[in-house]
């Protein structure tokens, strides 16, 4: 099962609702890139206007927190249509406990880790995680180039859940998404794409979506 998260962080913020019909037809999850300008040094969304966008979006949506000290606000970026919220390992306090509010939030659990961060953090956390979310950018910013370099990370991933059967934990890949990377990210293992800049520049987001879901399950 391949998933394309289009993200919207390099869409027309000014009118997300239309942005994010744009993708209705062919997008699994809307991607919000929830930013507090202290984990990053960027700002996107307070709580409230999260809970807004997502409360209005016609598609699930996979939340992102790029946000400090994570783990007593979960609960203040989550509202009833979001399928899933991720967290910062290097954001929570105590990471097993923010993954089990999450779960207990009656959400997906996800977590992500910074290119800079060892995949082996995630090994003994993985019986509270549902998706593992390796960034293959720097977190910040959308139209980065995508970290070739990271994929044995992603490849440890694989093996980590493969050798422990958690069939139904996904492995997401978020930064630098394209035509020409979904390959590459899917024979090292993810099975769910998150893509901004690839989706919204192009003239035709839901064409896009398609393309890139052709391409990561066909590739062998
Ligand atoms: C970066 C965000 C990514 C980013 C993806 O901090 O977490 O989701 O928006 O955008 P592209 O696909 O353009 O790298
Ligand atoms: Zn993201």
């Amino acid at each position: 099962m391949i998933r394309i998260c289009p993200s919207i962080l390099n869409a027309n913020f000014d009118n997300l609702p239309g942005e994010i019909s744009r993708v209705a037809s062919s997008a699994d999850f809307i991607h919000l890139d929830v930013m507090d300008n202290v984990f990053v040094p960027n700002f996107t969304f307070t709580p409230e206007r999260t809970r807004e966008i997502v409360q209005s979006s016609i598609l699930p949506v996979d939340v992102h927190l790029m946000v400090a000290e994570v783990d007593s606000k979960v609960a203040d970026y989550s509202s009833e249509n979001a399928a899933s919220i991720t967290v910062h390992y290097e954001a929570c306090a105590d990471p097993r406990q923010t993954l089990r509010d999450i779960r207990s939030l009656g959400k997906r659990s996800g977590l992500a880790i910074r290119p800079a961060t060892p995949i082996e953090v995630v090994e003994e956390l993985l019986e509270s995680i549902d998706m593992i979310v390796v960034m293959t950018v720097e977190p910040g910013f959308g139209g980065q180039s995508f970290m070739e370099s990271l994929m044995p990370k992603v490849e440890k991933a694989r093996n980590y859940l493969d050798q422990k059967k958690l069939d139904d934990v996904w492995l997401q890949i978020d930064g630098g998404i394209s035509l020409k990377t979904i390959e590459i990210a899917r024979q090292a293992g993810a099975d769910t794409f998150v893509a901004g800049s690839a989706v919204y520049e192009s003239k035709d987001p839901a064409e896009m979506v398609r393309k890139l879901r052709f391409l990561a399950s066909n590739c062998g």
